[in-house]
């Protein structure tokens, strides 16, 4: 499955045996460089920008490094090969063969599941577009570049699905998604969250550590999906997609970390001291993380769902892991856990599990979440500092789903309306949170230099010198 370079288009799926498919696609080339022209990184054009490609799809070695013009990246089509064999592993296709072509009866249902996922990665580069301007280094620079010419790739990977079995109607839906805007008042984003802004690094590490991860859980509950082009699709975005997670962790790491340092060395944990010292101060960083956990919780849509009960049913949207799971794949019966509020308390009840799985779905990200979390308070415990980062409750600040309409604080208690307008902005960023963050943000492009808010990586891109000139400007 080596990835042929030698097209227009970079692909390992024959694209040049399928001429009709190849000239849609070669068609929509140049629209998709004009929307990356507009849309993407911005002042970036001529930046040489040391990032990888991919030259196979096996997850050992798949990746080569040099430098290139974002704009002459070999975006392409990458699908993991396919299995012999193959039988769907859940729902009420169960032990049939996966399917190479759409089913006629689920046909606008997976165009719209695909169109969903493909809308959310062109929205983060638009989201993402003025950050290479304030970047706190170039290693970084590099990394908000890499992450952008990824998400750019996986607009390409679903537009692939849309133009190879969807007509007319998936050329259509193609275009569709190079005009819509993040944040644009007439023709947004189809998903709230992929309308917020990204306005600086704080926001952009815990984007893609919190939303990127979104991000993985539904790719891997597609990738269970019965239409195997989706499932194969997906399985390699899924490769690609561990390093914009690597780069939200390990960026918020630094942070803590430099922060910590800077708390030791001038023994003092005051907020307003560590700010004119020129760090977040660890609870700027806890109320972010509370803001970008509660967004990224809605994308997961309402605890109990129709709609994810016909996904599954139908085979077309499985569960993270589903083939790991010891039930009947089809949940007849089962339950599970939601939880709402019921006067003042939050209840939990059991539901039928098959209408549950957005819950589902969205505990596996929780607990990959918290995991990570885990790894982050390591820093303040080494450093000595009583500091522990939490995960605000499910149901705080949401706007989706059985806890919206409800104040909940981040431990759980139901709150009047008047108590969380008196206390929200402790849980929440402030004005005054958000415009400190964003007078921090300053261009630090000398090699192997940091802004003072942020500590170096222990290590490079690709075994490179942290001091490795990562991005070179023209
Ligand atoms: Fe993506
Ligand atoms: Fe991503």
């Amino acid at each position: 499955m080596s990835i042929d370079y030698s097209q227009k288009i970079p692909n390992n799926v024959h694209l040049d045996e399928n001429k009709t498919l190849q000239r849609a696609l070669e068609h929509w080339q140049p629209a998709y460089i004009d929307w990356w022209n507009e849309m993407g990184p911005e002042k970036s054009q001529t930046t040489d920008v040391y990032l990888r490609t991919a030259v196979s799809v096996d997850p050992k070695g798949w990746a080569h490094f040099e430098h290139v013009k974002m704009p002459d990246y070999r975006w392409g089509i990458f699908l993991t090969p396919q299995e012999e064999n193959k039988k769907i592993s859940f729902g009420a296709h169960k032990g049939e063969d996966v399917w190479q072509e759409v089913p006629g009866e689920y046909r606008s249902t997976l165009r719209r599941i695909i169109v969903t996922q493909g809308d959310t990665e062109p929205a983060s580069v638009e989201q993402q577009r003025h950050l290479g301007l304030t970047c706190p280094s170039l290693y970084d620079m590099r990394n908000l570049f890499q992450v952008n010419v990824e998400e750019g790739r996986h607009l390409w990977a679903m537009v692939y699905l849309l133009h190879a079995h969807f007509g007319r109607d998936g050329r259509e839906e193609g275009e569709a998604l190079l005009e819509r805007r993040s944040g644009d008042a007439d023709n947004p984003r189809i998903l709230t969250a992929f309308n917020e802004k990204t306005p600086d690094w704080l926001s952009f590490f815990m984007f893609t550590f919190i939303t990127d991860r979104d991000g993985k859980y539904q790719l891997a509950a597609l990738a269970e999906s019965g239409f195997d082009p989706l499932a194969r699709t997906c399985k390699f975005m899924l490769t690609e997609e561990a390093h914009h997670l690597f780069v939200g962790e390990s960026g918020i790491a630094r942070i803590i970390q430099r922060t910590c340092d800077v708390m030791n060395q001038h023994k003092t944990d005051d907020p307003a001291k560590l700010r004119g010292l020129g760090v977040i101060d660890l609870p700027t960083i806890q109320k972010y993380l509370n803001f970008h956990f509660s967004v990224t919780s809605d994308l997961y849509g309402s605890e109990i769902s129709s709609n994810a009960a016909t996904f599954y049913t139908n085979g077309l949207k499985g569960r993270f892991e589903e083939t790991k799971i010891g039930d009947d794949h089809k949940l007849d019966n089962g339950e599970y856990p939601v939880m709402e509020v019921v006067g003042d308390q939050v209840v939990t009840k059991h539901v039928q599990a098959l209408s549950a799985l957005n819950e589902r779905l969205r505990d596996d990200w929780v607990t990959d979440v918290q995991l990570a979390i885990d790894r982050w308070n390591k820093i303040p415990e080494k450093a000595g500092i009583p500091m522990k980062f939490t995960l605000p409750h499910k149901g705080f600040h949401r706007k989706i789903g059985f806890f919206a309409g409800a104040h909940v604080s981040p431990d759980g208690k139901v709150l009047s309306e008047a108590e969380w307008t008196h206390k929200h902005l402790n849980w929440l960023p402030s004005d005054e949170d958000r415009l400190y963050v964003h007078s921090l943000m300053g261009r630090v492009t000398e090699p192997g230099k940091f802004a003072n808010w942020i500590a170096a990586p222990s290590r490079g891109i690709n075994n490179q010198p942290v001091d490795f000139d990562y991005v070179r400007f023209n």
